[in-house]
């Protein structure tokens, strides 16, 4: 097509305004993002107006966790290939939706406990206990437990995906390889373990991350990678308060629908630690 065709078809495609309106022939911002299929996703079971409320809180939240995955499964590559500097903003980058995720707490909150009970039963047995995406963010992260495996054995192809991720090493432990590759003098056991254990703290470990924080300047980017998985903690510490602080807004001590002794279970979920190193150096720094 010439120019002067292409300047023609572009004028006829647009209105008096300059708009494009004439799509017969182009893609629509729509069709981009898929969003017939997105915006057709919610489909309630009762007929309780805040019950959508409910499922797009746990949708925005998953697309963001599907975020938070791609950033970090991308950060433990960098990691791995030495490249800190990119890991950095890509970890960044996962802290910034951490501190976007939480704020959605603030809007489930405007549903109140009666509200929920009205539709709650038509949830059966289903929980965010069986999110996937949010075990595949514990794995990443080092912390690893089995049920999800359990749960998700009826789909082939998503179980083949978390057992990967179960073998996998977490942004912890390549964390850890890291401060091996600089000379640090981490315990030999440690870079070839078995990932499918949830990581035990190391005395090896916290020496070296106590000689990263004492000698910043020698050190600089090990301590910035320090930082940036104490920033990933503690945003996801928060999120997981007020989580349980919303569910017991909500439904109180009731048992969850997942089966679990519900805000009792997620009290002590809040002890679970990912990088406990980096958190007991301060005391002794
Ligand atoms: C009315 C709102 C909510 C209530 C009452 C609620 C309740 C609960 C309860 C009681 C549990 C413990 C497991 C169980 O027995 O079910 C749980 C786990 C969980 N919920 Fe929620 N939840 C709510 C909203 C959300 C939202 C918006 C998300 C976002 C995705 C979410 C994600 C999770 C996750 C990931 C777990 C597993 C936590 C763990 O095992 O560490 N929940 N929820």
């Amino acid at each position: 097509m010439s120019d002067h065709e292409q300047t023609h078809q572009n004028k006829a495609a647009t209105n008096e305004k300059g708009i494009h309106t004439d799509f017969k022939n182009n893609m629509t911002y729509g069709e981009y993002l898929n969003l017939d299929k997105i915006l057709s996703g919610q489909n309630r079971l009762s007929d309780h107006h805040d019950e959508m409320l409910f499922i797009v809180i746990h949708q925005v939240s998953e697309l963001w966790m599907k975020l938070i995955l791609h950033e970090t499964t991308a950060a433990i590559d960098s990691i791995q290939k030495g490249d800190l500097q990119t890991s950095f903003k890509q970890l960044a980058r996962v802290s910034k939706i951490q501190s976007q995720i939480i704020q959605g707490w603030d809007v489930l909150s405007t549903l109140t406990p009666a509200e929920y009970m009205e539709f709650r039963d038509s949830l059966g047995q289903a929980s965010g206990f069986q999110s996937y995406q949010y075990r595949l963010i514990e794995f990443a992260l080092g912390y690893k437990t089995s049920h999800i495996l359990k749960i998700y054995e009826k789909d082939e192809e998503l179980h083949q995906m978390l057992v990967k991720a179960y073998e996998a090493p977490s942004l912890y432990d390549v964390s850890i390889q890291a401060l091996a590759k600089a000379g640090l003098p981490i315990n030999p056991q440690l870079l070839n373990r078995d990932y499918t254990k949830a990581y035990e703290p190391d005395d090896s470990v916290k020496d070296s991350w106590l000689e990263v924080y004492r000698n910043v300047d020698k050190y600089w980017d090990l301590y910035q990678l320090g930082e940036k998985l104490v920033d990933i903690e503690d945003w996801l510490q928060q999120w997981r308060f007020r989580h349980m602080k919303t569910v017991e807004r909500i439904i109180g001590f009731k048992v969850g629908t997942g089966g679990s002794s519900g805000v009792n279970y997620l009290k002590r979920v809040l002890d679970q630690r990912f990088f406990p190193e980096l958190w007991d150096l301060r005391t002794e720094i």
